[in-house]
């Protein structure tokens, strides 16, 4: 069983659907609200855990309400916490989302999840080195993504980097990440004084960009490749992106190619968007396997 460790945010979505998504200072009429578990490390781990790895979380919620609903269902879907400590006297993170018109806008309020820092981290550096790989994302500080990057190249711990949501990237952590998978917005930000294609040359079999329905694209050393994604009827996209990430993580783990790693998760994301939230729709590892 792989073995991973998710760094990074625990939040509650508090989702709003809607017909028509508000312009500035328009106030439009919602359908329904709901609150349910997210966060891109939370999802992240969850949707590793489904797929069936043995997954670590490392992160922080707040003394709350939410916070306790988080902690519950990190322990429904079988993810560890003993690394998922409560903040005294701060609110859990929380995603404002609003889904409309086909897609999600999202409104990330980190509160909590700033806790997440390098000294923090330190104190879960066991788990991290008894990890086949690692999994960190940007809802947390700048810092502790620099700081987990330069561990994981210490003790040459595979490392991936998920770049959302979109922010500067220090260069020693794309050179220090095994894999890093942005979307083509924060691919642009990263790389910003080079072209999509330059990157792509310059970061082989490290590099992986995705592309919403066209596929995910990647160097493999010789050309550039697109793997397809699956054609499925969306209902919520909201957690595509984590359920992406952590599935593309257990199969690397598993020791699958990387052409194979993509389809599996490309897969296991199309199976996720069916249903609605963003941890609602991941799929079981066999859920996968039966559609492959
Ligand atoms: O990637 C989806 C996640 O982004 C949501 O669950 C929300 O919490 C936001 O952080």
């Amino acid at each position: 069983m792989a073995k991973i460790s998710v760094i990074g945010s625990s939040s509650m979505d508090l989702v709003v659907t809607s017909t028509k998504r508000p312009g500035a200072g328009e106030t439009v009429l919602g359908e329904s609200f709901t609150t349910v578990p997210g966060g891109k490390g939370a999802n992240q781990a969850v949707a590793a855990a489904r797929l069936g790895a043995d997954v670590t979380m490392i992160g922080r919620v707040g003394d709350d309400h939410f916070g306790q609903q988080i902690l519950r269902n990190f322990e429904e879907n079988h993810v560890r916490i003993g690394y998922v400590k409560p903040v005294t006297h701060m609110e859990s993170g929380t995603a404002h989302i609003v889904l409309a018109e086909g897609d999600n806008s999202i409104v990330v309020v980190k509160a909590a999840n700033n806790e997440v820092t390098p000294a923090y981290v330190e104190e879960a550096l066991d788990a991290i080195r008894s990890s086949d790989i690692v999994l960190i994302q940007q809802e947390i500080p700048a810092e502790t993504v620099v700081y987990v990057s330069e561990i994981c190249a210490k003790y040459q711990i595979p490392f991936l980097l998920n770049p959302a949501p979109a922010r500067e990237v220090e260069k020693s952590v794309i050179e220090n990440a095994t894999y890093i998978t942005p979307n083509e917005h924060e691919a642009a930000i990263m790389f910003k004084n080079m072209s999509l294609q330059e990157a792509l040359r310059k970061y082989p079999h490290k590099l992986f960009v995705t592309e919403g329905s066209n596929g995910v694209r990647f160097f493999d050393g010789e050309q550039e490749v697109v793997v397809p994604t699956y054609k499925v009827e969306a209902v919520d996209t909201t957690g595509a992106g984590d359920t992406f990430n952590a599935a593309f993580a257990v199969a690397l783990a598993d020791g699958k190619s990387l052409a194979d790693s993509v389809k599996f998760a490309n897969r296991a994301a199309s199976l996720s968007v069916t249903k609605f939230g963003a941890q609602g729709g991941m799929p079981t590892r066999r859920e996968v396997e039966e559609q492959l």
